[in-house]
C-alpha cells in the first residue's frame, strides 16, 4: 500500500469505533452522489457536496459506520454511471482527484469508512479499452471482450447473434459491430459491453485499479453484478422453458453463476486483503437468498434479496428471515437491505402494500427501521430512507432510466428515477439539495420531508433513526449474535432474540394499525427485559416475563436481558 493510503487510513483509526470486523457490526450508508449534495449549482450532486454533509452522516448526526458511493467515474451515463470510460479517475462533474482524497480524509475523520462501487463485468462502450478492442482483431486488447462470430445470416443477409442470450435490459444480448464485422456480449445496455474475464491481462488490469484505489485509502468495494463476471467459456445458447419474458424463457446456465467463480473471488480477496480492515460486497444478479450464501466469505458479503421483496406483514418477514436463517447458518454473515438505486423505496413500497397513508405511512417506516437496524446481517441504508422518503413519480419526459424507455409486454420494467431522487436537506424549491436546477425533480412533499425539520422533530423518521442508530452501536449482541425467531401469539407480531456477545436482546414488532397485546418471553438465561429504543420516544420501564405488553399500533421495541 502505498504512503498516501498508509496514511489516510493510519492517521485516523482512533476516529472508527469498531476494528476490523466493522464490516460484520457496523452500519453502511449507500450515497447515490448524483442527487445527495450539490455544492457548485450545476443541479448535479458531487464530492464537495457530500463532504460538506458529512456531519449528517457521522457521530455528530446518523452515526453510520461506512458510505458505499455509487460509482463516481467517468461515464458517458448511459446507465447513469454504471456504464465507466475510466475506472481508475473521477468524474469531473463530481469534482477533483483532490476533492476525493480529501472526501476519504473528512470522512475517516469522523470514523466513516468509505466503500466504492467497482463495476467491473463490463465498461462504456467509450472505454479506451474497448475503442482498441473493436479497432483490430489482433491488437493487444483484440480478446478484451466477449467477441463472437456470427452464428450465419438471415434471409436478407444479416449477419445472425452467436447463441439465444438476451440481455437484461431487453433484446438481445450481442451486438454486431460491423468494423470488425463480429459481434460482442452484453448483459446490460448495448453500450455496456462485457470483458472476458478469462482473459488473464484482464484480470491482471482489473486488479491493478482495485490496487489503486485501496492506496488512495478506499475501504472496501461494492461489486456490481459480481456473478455474471464469467460466462461459460464456449458461450453456448441456453435451455429455453415457458416463461412471462425473454429473459424468463431461460434457464441461465450458461450466462452467469458459473463454477469457477470462487476462485476468482480468491484472487480477488487476496488484494484488497493485503490492506487491513477491508472489506467487499457483491451485487448478486438475478439469484436466491441461497445462491448468495453459498458466495458468502469471510468479509466477502453479497446481497440477497429477501428482505426487500416481502410486503408489509409480519408472516411475510418471519418467513423471509426463517429462510435468511436457514441459507446463511451461523458461519456466513447476511447483509440486511430494503432499498436501493435499483428497487423502488422502501418507505412508499411497504406502505402501499398495505394500502397505508398518511401518520401510518411514517409510523411503517419507524417500524421498519427497528427491523432492518437489529435483525442479524450488516445493515445497507440507502440516502432519503431515513427521512421516510419514498418513490417519487417522476413524468416519462423527465425520466432518466434507459431500460424504462423500452418497456415493453415481453420486457417488464420499473422506472428506476423514482427512487434516486435528490435528498431533501431543507424546505424550498431545490430542498437545500441545490441553488440551481436540480437533475431529477424532488419530491412534493420537500417541505416537510426534510432533514432540517426532522431534526427539529424529535418524533420524525430520523430523530427515530438516530436512536436506533446509537442503541444498536452498544448492543453488542445485535452486531453479531444469532437471530431466532420467538414465537408470539399474535399473528401481527413479529419477535426475535438476537443470543451475542453481549447481554441478550428481545425485539418485538406490531404490524397492525391496532393494539397488540403480547405474552412477554423468558430470557434464555432468566431474569426480565429492559427496554432500550423504539420507535416510540416513551418506553415502558420493563417488560416483565410471563406478563403481558400491549404494543401500540406500528410499534417496535429493543428490550436487554436485564
Ligand atoms: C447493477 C447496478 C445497476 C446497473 C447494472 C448494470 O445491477 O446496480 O444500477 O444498471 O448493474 O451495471
Ligand atoms: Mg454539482
Amino acid at each position: 500500500m502505498g504512503a498516501a493510503g498508509r496514511q489516510a487510513r493510519g492517521s485516523s483509526t482512533e476516529a472508527f469505533r469498531f476494528g476490523p470486523d466493522w464490516w460484520q457490526r457496523g452500519v453502511v450508508y449507500q450515497i447515490y452522489p448524483r442527487s445527495f449534495a450539490d455544492s457548485d449549482g450545476d443541479g448535479v450532486g458531487d464530492l464537495p457536496g457530500i463532504i460538506a454533509h458529512l456531519d449528517h452522516l457521522g457521530p455528530a448526526g446518523l452515526g453510520v459506520d461506512a458510505i458505499w458511493l455509487s460509482p463516481i467515474y467517468p461515464s458517458p451515463g448511459r446507465d447513469i454511471g454504471y456504464d465507466v470510460s475510466d475506472h481508475s479517475a473521477i468524474d469531473p462533474r463530481f469534482g477533483t482527484e483532490a476533492d476525493f482524497d480529501r472526501l476519504v480524509r473528512e470522512a475517516h475523520r469522523r470514523g466513516i469508512r468509505v466503500v466504492l462501487d467497482l463495476v467491473m463485468n463490463h465498461t462504456s462502450d467509450e472505454h479506451p479499452w474497448f475503442r482498441a478492442s473493436r479497432g483490430s482483431r489482433d491488437g493487444p486488447m483484440a480478446h478484451w471482450y466477449l467477441w463472437r462470430e456470427p452464428s450465419g445470416v438471415d434471409r436478407a443477409g444479416r449477419p445472425l447473434p452467436p447463441n439465444n442470450w438476451v440481455s437484461w435490459f431487453g433484446g438481445p444480448a450481442w451486438t454486431y459491430d460491423p468494423q470488425r464485422g463480429q459481434f460482442y456480449h452484453h448483459t446490460f445496455l448495448a453500450e455496456q459491453p462485457e470483458l472476458d474475464w478469462r482473459v488473464p491481462a484482464v484480470e491482471a488490469a482489473q486488479l491493478e485499479m482495485v490496487g489503486h484505489w485501496l492506496e488512495r485509502g478506499v475501504d472496501g468495494f461494492r461489486l456490481d453484478t459480481f456473478n455474471v463476471f464469467l460466462k461459460h467459456p464456449e458461450t453456448p445458447s441456453n435451455p429455453t422453458r415457458r416463461g412471462r419474458t425473454a429473459w424468463t424463457r431461460q434457464i441461465h446456465d450458461h450466462d452467469y453463476d458459473q463454477p469457477d467463480l470462487p476462485e476468482l473471488l480468491t484472487r480477488f480477496r487476496a488484494v484488497i486483503d493485503a490492506a487491513p480492515a477491508t472489506m467487499s460486497v457483491g451485487e448478486l444478479f438475478v439469484g436466491s437468498t441461497e445462491g448468495a450464501a453459498a458466495l458468502t466469505t469471510d468479509r466477502h458479503l453479497v446481497f440477497d434479496w429477501e428482505l426487500l421483496t416481502r410486503p408489509w406483514s409480519a408472516s411475510a418477514f418471519r418467513a423471509a428471515l426463517r429462510r435468511r436463517e436457514r441459507a446463511f447458518g451461523r458461519d456466513r454473515w447476511p447483509t440486511v437491505v430494503l432499498s436501493n438505486h435499483d428497487q423502488p423505496r422502501h418507505a412508499s413500497r411497504l406502505a402501499d402494500s398495505v394500502g397505508a397513508t398518511g401518520p401510518a405511512r411514517d409510523a411503517i417506516a419507524k417500524a421498519t427501521a427497528v427491523l432492518e437496524l437489529t435483525v442479524r446481517g450488516t445493515p445497507f441504508l440507502y440516502y432519503g430512507e431515513e427521512l421516510g422518503m419514498g418513490d417519487v413519480m417522476v413524468p416519462p419526459e423527465e425520466s432518466i432510466d434507459a431500460p424504462a424507455s423500452r418497456v415493453a409486454p415481453d420486457f417488464l420494467w420499473w422506472d428506476r428515477s423514482r427512487s434516486r431522487t435528490p435528498m431533501p436537506w431543507s424546505a424550498g424549491p431545490g430542498g437545500g439539495f441545490t441553488t440551481g436546477t436540480p437533475w431529477l425533480r424532488l419530491g412534493h412533499d420537500v417541505d416537510e420531508r426534510n432533514v432540517a425539520a426532522q431534526s427539529a422533530d424529535p418524533d420524525s423518521v430520523l430523530r427515530a433513526y438516530c436512536r436506533l442508530l446509537t442503541a444498536r452501536a452498544e448492543l453488542p449482541s445485535v452486531q453479531d449474535g444469532t437471530l431466532e425467531v420467538v414465537r408470539t401469539t399474535d399473528p401481527d407480531v413479529l419477535g426475535y432474540r438476537r443470543v451475542g456477545s453481549g447481554p441478550e436482546v428481545l425485539v418485538l414488532i406490531g404490524f397492525a394499525d391496532r393494539d397488540h397485546p403480547v405474552a412477554v418471553p423468558r430470557p434464555k438465561r432468566g431474569g426480565g427485559w429492559r427496554p432500550v429504543v423504539g420507535t416510540h420516544r416513551d418506553l415502558p420501564e420493563r417488560l416483565v416475563h410471563g406478563s403481558t405488553y400491549t404494543l401500540r399500533p406500528y410499534e417496535g421495541i429493543v428490550a436487554v436481558r436485564g
